[in-house]
């Protein structure tokens, strides 16, 4: 492969981040993660005011990380989807400016696509079945005729959201996702309502069964452990299915979420039961950033990808099997 620079740009949710590579190799990946009020969900505008006040210090960082001027960059990769409208404007407004500023190509980059090419770059999966489990998405996806295709996906909110919204409720403090796995730790189970509809889940109507077994009186660690055995089990379910019906031998996990260790140990358990190998993307591109923006781009941009200036548009629902996949023959 003929060398190239890719310099990516994250803006679709919470985090601003902006990650350099030259071919495989990570130059840079800084992040700036909007926090919201204490006890309170995201609120896109504030977040989009964040990430405007935080661009030129990152963006500058991560120049120097990398050791390199913006004139020394080959590709301009942004994320246009999905993802909040006001957030996905602030990265796209500053990816058009820099590519007709230093002439450079802008190529376009799905948000969902760069968690599963960062974790396969950074774990040496090939082919596998992913497990996408984050605050904004929970997929399970496998790369089959060309796309990759959801093979089960959540009916509701996201099984990260689901997490976060309990942990308030329950008095834990951020980061919510530690605080619940560590309070799990010491948990007994109860029991909750298991819902797989066909490859599909939901998880609204288990946070609202498990904070009013709160408010009765269950013991705030009963409830972690509990909602986690019953949500993971449905995870793991659906991926072992997705696993026998496409043959693959490998699951990837990727996503915020890909860091509990009791979600891993499940799907571990699972992969040594079929004889297959599971892969745990590293907890530093676990969440969102540029670098696994800069890394697809690089691969789209390679096999032909890119986009007109006058005609890029944020895509505020672009999902992953309506991506093109032109890398992977
Ligand atoms: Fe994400």
């Amino acid at each position: 492969m003929e060398k190239l620079i890719s310099f990516g740009i994250e803006s679709t949710s919470h985090t601003f981040s902006v990650g350099i590579c030259e071919n495989e190799r990570i130059l840079a990946n800084e992040k700036s993660a909007y926090q919201p009020k204490k006890g309170k969900g995201i609120i896109p505008r504030e977040a989009s005011e964040h990430h405007t006040r935080v661009a030129a210090e990152t963006i500058e960082n991560a120049l120097k990380k990398a050791n390199l001027k913006m004139k020394d960059v080959d590709i301009i990769s942004i994320a246009i989807g999905p993802g909040l409208p006001p957030c996905l404007r602030v990265g796209a407004i500053l990816a058009r400016f820099l590519s007709s500023k230093y002439g450079k190509p802008l190529v376009p980059v799905n948000h969902c696509i760069a968690h599963i090419e960062i974790g396969k770059l950074t774990t040496g999966s090939k082919n596998p079945v992913i497990l996408y489990l984050s605050g904004g998405n929970t997929q399970v996806i496998a790369f089959t005729e060309g796309k990759y295709r959801i093979f089960g996906e959540t009916e509701d909110v996201p099984v990260g959201n689901a997490i976060d919204t309990l942990a308030r409720e329950i008095g834990l403090q951020p980061p919510y996702g530690p605080t619940f796995d560590k309070t799990a730790e010491k948990g007994r189970y109860i029991e909750f309502p298991y819902v797989v509809k066909g490859m599909d889940l939901s998880f609204t109507g288990i946070v609202t069964d498990a904070i009013k077994k709160f408010k009765s009186g269950s013991a705030q660690e009963d409830v972690c452990y509990s909602f986690q055995e019953t949500c993971f089990a449905m995870l793991t379910e659906v991926c072992e299915r997705a696993l026998a019906h496409t043959d693959k031998k490998e699951v990837l996990l990727v996503g915020g979420v890909a860091a509990s260790k009791r979600m891993q140990e499940m799907v571990r358990i699972m992969c040594e039961e079929r004889g297959a190998k599971m892969f745990v993307v590293p907890w530093e591109y676990a969440g969102d950033c540029g670098i696994n923006i800069a890394w697809t781009g690089l691969l789209a941009y390679n096999s032909g990808i890119s986009m007109n200036i006058e005609k890029s548009k944020i895509r505020q629902k672009w999902r992953t099997d309506e991506a093109e996949i032109s890398w992977i023959k």
